[in-house]
């Protein structure tokens, strides 16, 4: 089941103003991922559940395009609010259904927020959309309770998700 929180205006504003941006580092270690497992060029990343755009803008130097999709307009609202970042575009929508065509993926991230997702519907959509060696990182800090289901590779999906963590 997917779940509709944070859609508010105000919620919004006091996301924006006060959402700390995850640590670069996480993300110098999602980029270098990527280079060894799919290779330049790094053409398109999506992020999921962007909320105000915190990570969605972090991921901006590294692609030729960032897409953030969130499905709360005012959450979206505040994340355009934000200058200087041309290779972003702010799009409402579900992680549970994308709207990229098949394997046009480079980079598929979910910052504190894939814990909201249907997983089974998500990842079906992560599977598709991602280009041959794409990759997906869902990072949070207290999402340890997420339960991934895919086909029959729910449990290693959890393990390696687990596994990562950090108490
Ligand atoms: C805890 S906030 C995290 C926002 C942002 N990624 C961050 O790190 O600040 C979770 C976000 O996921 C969005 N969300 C929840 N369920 C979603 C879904 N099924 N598809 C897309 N976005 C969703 C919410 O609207 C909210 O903005």
């Amino acid at each position: 089941m997917a779940y509709r929180l944070f859609e508010g205006k105000e919620h919004a504003s006091i996301y924006q103003q006060y959402r700390f941006t995850p640590p670069t580092g996480l993300k110098d270690i999602i980029i270098q991922y990527l280079d060894k497992k799919k290779g330049q060029p790094h053409v398109l990343a999506v992020d999921l559940g962007c909320g105000t755009g915190q990570h969605t803008r972090l991921l901006a130097p590294h692609f030729k395009e960032v897409v953030g999709i969130d499905i709360s307009e005012c959450q979206l609202e505040e994340a355009r609010s934000v200058p200087g970042f041309t290779n972003i575009t702010y799009r409402e929508g579900t992680a549970e259904e994308l709207p990229f065509e098949d394997g046009t993926v480079d980079l598929l991230t979910a910052a504190s927020a894939a814990h909201w997702f249907d997983q089974s519907r998500f990842l079906i959509e992560a599977n598709r959309v991602l280009k041959p060696g794409g990759c997906m990182a869902l990072l949070g800090f207290t999402d340890w309770y997420i339960k991934l289901n895919y086909k029959d590779c729910g449990d290693k999906l959890n393990c390696i998700y687990h596994e990562v963590g950090v108490d």
